[in-house]
């Protein structure tokens, strides 16, 4: 079965399209390459790449009805749309940049799902999306099930939250059958080692961490020392990107075997606090860390922690990497091996 993978030359994109390829589905990736790698999605993951825009809806199109001629001739059964910006400062810089690729781009892209229910000639194509934690925003409290209320705090957020009230609107009208996960903090690498993340610029901390750890940065910065956490530096819930892709598989046979609307958050239901993170990484690199105290940053809730209980339940969803120290060894093994041959 053909699948459409947006942003399948990013982090968890990547990581989501070899799940796929192991459960015996067929992936496409659709991707801009701005913060992509062509040579993950041709030479480790080889499997097809459209480059292009989204919001392209004729290029669009011609990779759902099968006819680009990167796609092998099958139409797309599904999709699993992981493409946005992701960068919560320059969303608050320049919103309209992310309110035309995350949500106009998603806009045209659930047009053309459901364009054969409004054309009369079959029904909408079922899609799994990438949400965040960032939809809540500043939490009444943890852990956060998915009734928490949506109080997205930056344009980011609300990008994405829009775009959950475009599929349950869709999901009304033309029966668009979709998937909501709300992920926490990714992290770490495929065990294999040859997939990874790979951000320019970097923005989360465990990737900044080994960065430093290897020379490539002269230390990190720690925003903030005096939250109302045990430590005093702020917790979140790291989720495995393996654990991740998994849980899209199982999203993806729900949607197909029974279709309906779910929204489902992932993460691991504990929390680590950034100074958790800085004593495993020394530990795990064996190696020295300069850290600098830096001024809280405004928006940054102290504790984000998920309840994951609902995925584990409709999903049967147990994440196979739930300890820290594993998943920084295995982001850490990557950096060691590939970060740094990648190209755009
Ligand atoms: N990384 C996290 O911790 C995290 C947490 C919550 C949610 N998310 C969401 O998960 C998804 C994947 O995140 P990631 O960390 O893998 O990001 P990423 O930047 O590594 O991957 C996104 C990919 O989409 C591509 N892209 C972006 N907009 C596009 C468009 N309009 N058309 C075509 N391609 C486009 C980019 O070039 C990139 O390759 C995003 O939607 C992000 O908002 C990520």
């Amino acid at each position: 079965m053909t699948l459409l993978v947006t942003g399948g030359a990013g982090y968890i994109g990547s990581h989501a399209v070899r799940a796929l390829q192991k459960a015996g589905f067929k992936p496409v990736v659709l991707d801009n390459l701005v913060y992509g790698h062509r040579r993950i999605v041709e030479e480790v993951l080889d499997v097809p790449l459209v480059v292009g825009q989204l919001g392209e809806r004729d290029l669009l199109n011609q990779v759902l009805r099968g006819e680009h001629p990167a796609c092998g001739g099958e139409p797309v059964q599904a999709v699993l749309h992981f493409a946005a910006y992701a960068y919560v400062g320059e969303s608050v810089q320049d919103p309209a940049k992310y309110y035309r690729n995350n949500l106009a781009d998603s806009l045209t892209l659930l047009e053309a799902l459901v364009e054969p229910v409004r054309t009369g000639t079959g029904p909408a194509i079922p899609i799994v999306f990438s949400s965040t934690c960032a939809t809540y925003g500043i939490p009444d409290t943890v852990p956060i099930s998915e009734d928490t209320p949506q109080r997205p705090i930056n344009p980011y957020g609300r990008s994405k939250w829009m775009v959950e009230q475009l599929l349950t609107d869709f999901g009304e009208a033309y029966g668009l059958p979709s998937v909501i996960f709300r992920y926490f903090n990714a992290a770490g690498a495929d065990p294999a080692g040859d997939l990874g993340e790979d951000h320019t610029p970097e923005t989360h901390l465990i990737p900044l961490v080994l960065e430093a750890l290897a020379g490539r940065r002269s230390g990190v910065e720690v925003y903030g020392d005096d939250y109302p956490t045990p430590d005093g530096t702020c917790i979140r819930d790291y989720i495995h990107v393996c654990d991740l892709a998994d849980a899209h598989v199982l999203g993806l046979k729900l949607l197909l075997a029974r279709g309906g609307q779910h929204v489902y958050n992932l993460g691991n239901g504990t929390g680590c606090s950034v100074q958790e993170v800085l004593d495993t990484a020394r530990r795990v690199t064996q190696r020295e860390l300069q850290v600098r105290i830096a001024p809280r940053r405004k928006g940054d809730p102290p504790v984000l922690v998920a309840s994951a209980e609902l995925a584990r339940q409709e999903l049967g969803w147990t994440p196979e990497f739930p300890d820290l120290a594993t998943i920084i060894g295995q982001a850490w093994a990557w950096h060691q091996r590939d970060a740094q041959t990648l190209a755009p």
